[in-house]
């Protein structure tokens, strides 16, 4: 069963030249956590609000769980939730206030509210300071509050935008391990993120945006495979003949001291060699997700740190 199917949807924003979001076609499978990645602008947030109703496409149509986003808004709303990228809780009230009376509002009786509020709060460590209205409280944890309320809720569909942002890494593995349990429980979770770990971690799709455009698509492994090599080598630009490490896969060029080449198992022992003759820095390593994205979306000179060489 489709979580969201979206069809042909284009956005253009009022006075803006340009679109935001450009004939994206995409299918949400029940149960799945689905991450979009992209750039900077790249449309992700465009996306995310429309499907969660904050936000009117310029044309295109939208089903969640079958229902049409503009004909059945209200009932669409009864079974989301969203953690939105820019949201920030009300300054007088405090960590309890949100999740509890988000609940209520959501039409849970008094007991259940206040009990998955405690399990909530315990689950992010705001507990202690429940009581405290959230202007006092730290960066990250005003950013937990936003997440514990769509946690402690029942929805069917969560749109978490960036809900790990300026978060400490034991905080982050709070929020994936309760967004993990959420996935169990099966509820369906459309994410971004900047944080190719967490894409990781998480994601059992994936979507690549540029430019309102979907570029890639598919799960972790179809998208490491958009890069044929298997290994990726570090290895020290100076001493190092370039044409030399082409004939050996692709070269990236990362403006450091550095270069990386992407090229297959079979060649390492040739190329050890060569770096150890030169007494060059070598390393071997997997090609991450962070390799794919910047070698799919971050080629264009004026856009990048990175840049290909061939
Ligand atoms: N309210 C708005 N009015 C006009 N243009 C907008 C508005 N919101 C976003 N845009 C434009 O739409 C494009 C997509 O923006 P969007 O916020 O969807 O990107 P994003 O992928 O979420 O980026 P980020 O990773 O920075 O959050 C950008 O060019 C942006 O300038
Ligand atoms: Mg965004």
């Amino acid at each position: 069963m489709s979580a969201v199917e979206a069809v042909q949807v284009t956005k253009k924003y009022k006075g803006s030249e340009s679109f935001a979001l450009n004939n994206i076609s995409l299918n949400i499978e029940a149960g799945r956590i689905f991450t979009l990645l992209g750039r900077n602008g790249a449309g992700k947030t465009t996306f995310v609000r429309i499907c969660a109703t904050q936000l009117l496409p310029t044309s295109g149509t939208v089903k969640i769980f079958n229902n049409d986003l503009i004909k059945d808004t209200e009932k669409i709303r009864n079974y989301i939730s969203i953690v939105p990228q820019e949201g920030r809780p009300l300054r007088a009230l405090t960590p309890w206030d949100h999740v509890y009376y988000w609940l209520r509002i959501r039409g849970l009786n008094k007991y259940e509210s206040s009990e998955r509020t405690k399990k909530v709060l315990r689950d992010f460590e705001l507990y202690d300071v429940r009581n405290k209205p959230s202007m006092y409280l730290s960066g990250g944890m005003k950013q937990k509050i936003l997440v514990a309320m769509a946690m402690a809720t029942e929805s069917k569909l969560l749109f978490l935008d960036e809900p790990t942002i300026g978060l400490d890494p034991v905080s982050r593995r709070q929020i994936w391990k309760a967004i993990k349990e959420k996935k169990e429980s099966g509820t369906t979770i459309m994410l971004t993120t900047h944080y190719m770990d967490e894409a990781e971690v998480l994601s059992d799709d994936i979507v690549i945006i540029d430019k309102g455009i979907v570029i890639a698509q598919g799960t972790i492994s179809d998208i490491r495979n958009k890069i044929k090599e298997n290994i990726k080598i570090e290895i020290s630009k100076s001493g190092m003949d370039m044409e030399t490490l082409k004939s050996y896969g692709s070269v990236i060029d990362t403006g450091a001291d550095i270069l990386k080449l992407f090229t297959f198992e079979s060649n390492i022992q040739e190329l050890s060699g060569i770096a150890i003759k030169k007494n060059l820095f070598f390393k071997v390593s997997p090609i991450t997700l962070d390799d794919v994205f910047v070698s799919l979306v971050g080629s264009e000179p004026n856009n990048s740190d990175d840049s290909h060489v061939n």
